[in-house]
């Protein structure tokens, strides 16, 4: 090596029921405050921001930010609507949109939701033991659409970095809701 950079093994042990990590960098809770504007059903919305329900959950394991090193994480999204919307990550394109994710659900039920900015849209099944690959250049949401908590593990680029502002102005087009008691995806 050329410089001071030389980066280190790292090991963790996973709790696959909760998607709890025993030593997290970073552990979070998104909470709906932080993502109403996002539902369909803003009246619904605003109904809850007093209770202002925990939507998911992060636990990362920081590792360097650089191409040739990988990032991970456990994703807990948990079971509840929004109206009749089911609760769901923010979702974002990578900054770096060259790069791709591999998601393995290890429990729950849900949706992946990807998205180009061309307008191409892809939804594949998350159940336990399904792994989704988001090519590079998909935009990525986790769509809860069971009575569990749906919980991922989840590995991109070290230098993938995260874009939500594009999501945030433009939304997906399609979104998960239920219709007599059953997910039904939806155009926007
Ligand atoms: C990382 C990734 C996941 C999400 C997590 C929360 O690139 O895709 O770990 O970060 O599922 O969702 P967002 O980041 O959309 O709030
Ligand atoms: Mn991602």
């Amino acid at each position: 090596m050329t410089n001071s950079y030389f980066p280190r093994p790292v090991d963790v042990k996973i709790n696959m029921a909760t998607g709890e990590l025993d030593s997290p960098d970073s552990a979070y809770d998104r909470k709906l405050s932080q993502m109403y504007t996002m539902y369909e059903d803003q009246e619904a919305a605003q109904k809850l921001l007093g209770a202002d329900p925990v939507i998911y959950k992060v636990y990362e394991k920081k590792l360097p930010e650089l191409p040739g090193e990988l990032q991970w994480c456990m994703s807990v999204t948990l079971p509840g609507k929004v109206g009749r919307e089911y609760y769901m990550t923010k979702g974002h394109y990578h900054s770096v949109r060259e790069t791709a994710e591999i998601y393995l659900c290890v429990a729950g039920e849900g949706y992946m939701l990807m998205e180009t900015e061309q307008g191409d849209v892809e939804i594949k099944e998350m159940r336990p033991n399904t792994c989704v690959y988001v090519p590079a250049y998909w935009a990525h949401r986790s769509i809860n659409t069971g009575g569990e908590p749906l919980i991922s593990f989840c590995v991109y680029p070290g230098h993938a970095g995260h874009d939500y502002g594009s999501i945030e102005t433009k939304g997906f087009k399609k979104r998960v809701v239920e219709i007599d008691g059953k997910p039904v995806i939806i155009d926007v």
